[in-house]
């Protein structure tokens, strides 16, 4: 897909510098419908489905690949989303210092890198610092999805979200016949499963506050 120069593209792609150092989702999304974030949203074919099929709930895909953000951004203006935003750069610093606590409905991370090498894990984006952030901007009742395709990696995720004390193991969704090459959840899952490879999902929800 090609993409168009990062100016035009505002306000569908905006990096960190732009948004300042605190972001309130009635001014950044115009509407005070729910938030929910894709967390290394790729090329955005979550968010974009998503925004699509949901126009009532507000996406955030954060990217920290300007490119890949940059073509997820391309979709949705050329829709004209209302609904969708992506936001280039760490999405770490967006979780960490942007946002209020509990001010999320959901966060989506599907398949984070793996940083395969031994050496590299320490690079995953899931772990234990990962899913207390998670816990402090997901509100009471909202939920955090997970997919993988590598198992030792979601083995992983499931320990770590599974013995959180602040959220509770629920069913995912199971796996289902595409309708068309756009029917994913994500394009990584199209990729894996076009390879056939086995995805493994996760859905937790967050517990009430104390
Ligand atoms: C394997 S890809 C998956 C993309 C997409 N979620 C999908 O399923 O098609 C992982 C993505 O996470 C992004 N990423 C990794 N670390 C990140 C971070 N700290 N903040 C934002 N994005 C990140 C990568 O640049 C990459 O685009």
């Amino acid at each position: 897909m090609q993409t168009v120069p990062i100016k035009s593209l505002k306000p569908y792609f905006q990096v960190i510098e732009d948004v300042g150092d605190h972001l309130s989702w009635s001014e950044f999304f115009g509407s005070d419908n729910p938030v929910e974030l894709d967390i290394g949203c790729g090329r955005g074919l979550f968010t974009y489905s998503a925004a699509t099929n949901n126009p009532d709930t507000n996406y955030l895909g954060l990217e920290i690949d300007y490119r890949e953000g940059r073509r997820a951004a391309t979709r949705l203006l050329k829709k004209e989303l209302p609904n969708g935003r992506i936001i280039g750069g760490d999405g770490n610093i967006v979780l960490t210092k942007l946002i209020d606590k509990h001010s999320v409905q959901a966060a989506h991370v599907y398949f984070p890198d793996p940083w395969w090498k031994k050496r590299h894990h320490k690079r995953r984006i899931f772990n234990q610092e990962f899913t207390d952030v998670l816990a402090d901007i997901v509100q009471p009742g909202g939920h955090v999805h997970s997919w993988s395709d590598v198992a030792e990696y979601f083995e992983i995720i499931a320990e770590l979200m599974d013995g959180h004390p602040l959220f509770e193991k629920r069913t995912a969704s199971t796996e289902r016949d595409p309708e068309n090459d756009m029917d994913y959840q994500t394009s990584f899952e199209r990729k894996k499963r076009k390879l056939g490879l086995p995805i493994y999902r996760g859905l937790w929800q967050r517990k009430p506050l104390d």
